[in-house]
């Protein structure tokens, strides 16, 4: 089952640079509580970000596939995704896409489930996650907080 969690905002917005546009501790919180300890697979500029937070300490991640297509580049401790939609065709594990935008692109045709948190109202940034055509997808569940509204959405089969 291939899951892809991510947070956009009214326009789709979904970064900054390499950082998120936003600080909302609650959506950060519902992340860790469904990704932690996960196989979870990013790009290389979302590694670095990371990296970039947790400075010394372990992701909080079980498994972790860094996609790049510099195939010189081999990061100690994950395992190298130098082809992903190779990667994903043959994947057979619960793998958890946690970004960034361009590997969330990629991503898309081959996820089962869409966990996607709505920031409401509008940010400043400059990555943004493509459209998504919803009449291919399911809702299965939603809460609405005053800032978020967190949905699950499954693929039609
Ligand atoms: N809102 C959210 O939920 C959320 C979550 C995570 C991240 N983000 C944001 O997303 C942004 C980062 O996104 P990004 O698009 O810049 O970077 P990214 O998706 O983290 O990483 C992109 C990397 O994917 C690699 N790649 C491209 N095509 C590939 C292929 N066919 N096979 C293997 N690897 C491939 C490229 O490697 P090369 O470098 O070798 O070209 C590229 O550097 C940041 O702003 C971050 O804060 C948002």
């Amino acid at each position: 089952m291939i899951n892809m969690i991510w947070a956009m905002d009214e326009n789709n917005l979904v970064g900054k640079g390499d950082r998120i546009p936003w600080h909302i501790k609650e959506d950060l919180l519902y992340y860790k509580s469904k990704t932690k300890g996960q196989t979870v697979l990013m790009g290389d500029t979302t590694y670095y970000s990371l990296k970039g937070y947790y400075k010394d300490k372990p992701l909080p991640y079980g498994k972790i596939y860094v996609a790049t297509i510099d195939k010189s580049l081999v990061i100690e401790g994950v395992e190298m995704v130098y082809d992903i939609i190779s990667f994903l065709e043959s994947n057979k594990e619960d793998l958890w896409v946690v970004g960034g935008a361009t590997i969330y692109k990629l991503s898309l045709p081959y996820a089962d489930r869409l966990y996607i948190s709505f920031i409401k109202g509008s940010h400043e940034g400059d990555r943004y996650f493509p459209q998504i055509n919803f009449d291919n997808y399911k809702l299965l569940w939603e809460n609405n907080t005053e800032l978020v509204r967190y949905t699950l959405f499954e693929k039609v089969k």
